[in-house]
């Protein structure tokens, strides 16, 4: 991080995803930013006080919510406990998210149904929770998701997953323009693959994990990204340093993106 940087102070967020990777790397560099009051939201309540210890030390007060972000109830729960202990709720990274894998032609209703209530439904109900709060504070606000490339192209079985995704990048859009007039901005990050539990969970261990780093040929960078890469994009979403982005996904990626034929070997 570049010294000297406190762009969140005396900020709130809450972060949903918050025990694990993307979420746990973007709590503690909110608090090396200077945010004040952390909310961290994970269905994984050991994770959760382990990285709440971790932000703690670095001079954030940090509220914890082990719960699910399919339940609405909850989620505002965990919204109102910050708007109390901190006046306000200034930032939302939705960031929780499930993958599966699934083809096509065997995926099941039940499959379909839970990925889009984890990654889609709770997004829009996460969104509507922040930004209501953020309205009736009447000081504005940063709303932040984690879609991904996925969203903007075929991953096989991953129909719901992508489907999920590409659904988030569209919400950013409509958000962000009927959100204008509260001053709340809304933006997405779309990652490439990264070096995360999920993926390592997805590819059922480090072994495995190894061999898909020479499987990644189509990122130019040759290698999978790193949460606290995607921590620093939101820390700059999330200040006033993007204060005239609304509406965008932007996509990290190590070039994948930008790509159309490589040579996996690097040069053409
Ligand atoms: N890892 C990748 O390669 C990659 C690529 C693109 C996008 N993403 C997206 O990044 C986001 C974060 O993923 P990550 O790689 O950090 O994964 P991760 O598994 O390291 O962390 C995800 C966290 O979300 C929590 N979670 C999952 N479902 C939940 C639910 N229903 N309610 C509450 N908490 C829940 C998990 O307990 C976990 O702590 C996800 O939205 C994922 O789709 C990941």
């Amino acid at each position: 991080m570049d010294a000297g940087c406190r762009r969140l102070a005396a900020k709130s967020a809450l972060i949903t995803g918050g025990g694990s990777g993307v979420g746990r790397s973007t709590a503690i560099r909110f608090a090396q930013e200077g945010a004040s009051t952390i909310g961290l939201l994970d269905r994984d309540a050991e994770a959760l006080e382990r990285v709440a210890g971790e932000v703690r030390d670095l001079g954030a007060s940090v509220l914890t919510f082990a719960t699910d972000v399919t339940s609405r109830p909850a989620c505002q729960a965990a919204a109102d406990a910050i708007v109390a202990s901190s006046g306000g709720l200034d930032i939302l990274v939705s960031n929780a998210g499930a993958d599966g894998d699934a083809p096509f032609l065997e995926m099941t209703d039940e499959e379909w149904n839970r990925v889009i209530a984890i990654n889609l439904t709770a997004s829009f109900v996460l969104g509507q929770i922040a930004a209501r709060a953020m309205v009736a504070a009447g000081r504005g606000g940063v709303i932040l998701y984690t879609a991904s490339i996925s969203g903007m192209g075929a991953s096989d079985g991953d129909a719901h997953y992508g489907v999920s995704k590409a659904g988030i990048i569209n919400l950013v859009q409509t958000m962000a323009i009927e959100l204008i007039g509260h001053r709340i901005r809304v933006n997405c990050v779309s990652p490439g693959p990264l070096d995360t539990p999920l993926s390592r969970a997805l590819l059922g261990s480090d072994e495995a994990m190894e061999a898909a780093r020479a499987h990644y040929p189509l990122v130019p960078m040759g290698r999978l990204g790193l949460p606290e890469e995607i921590a620093a994009a939101y820390a700059y979403l999330a200040s006033s340093d993007a204060g005239y982005t609304t509406g965008q996904n932007l996509i990290i990626d190590g070039g994948n993106h930008a790509t159309v034929f490589i040579n996996p070997q690097g040069s053409f």
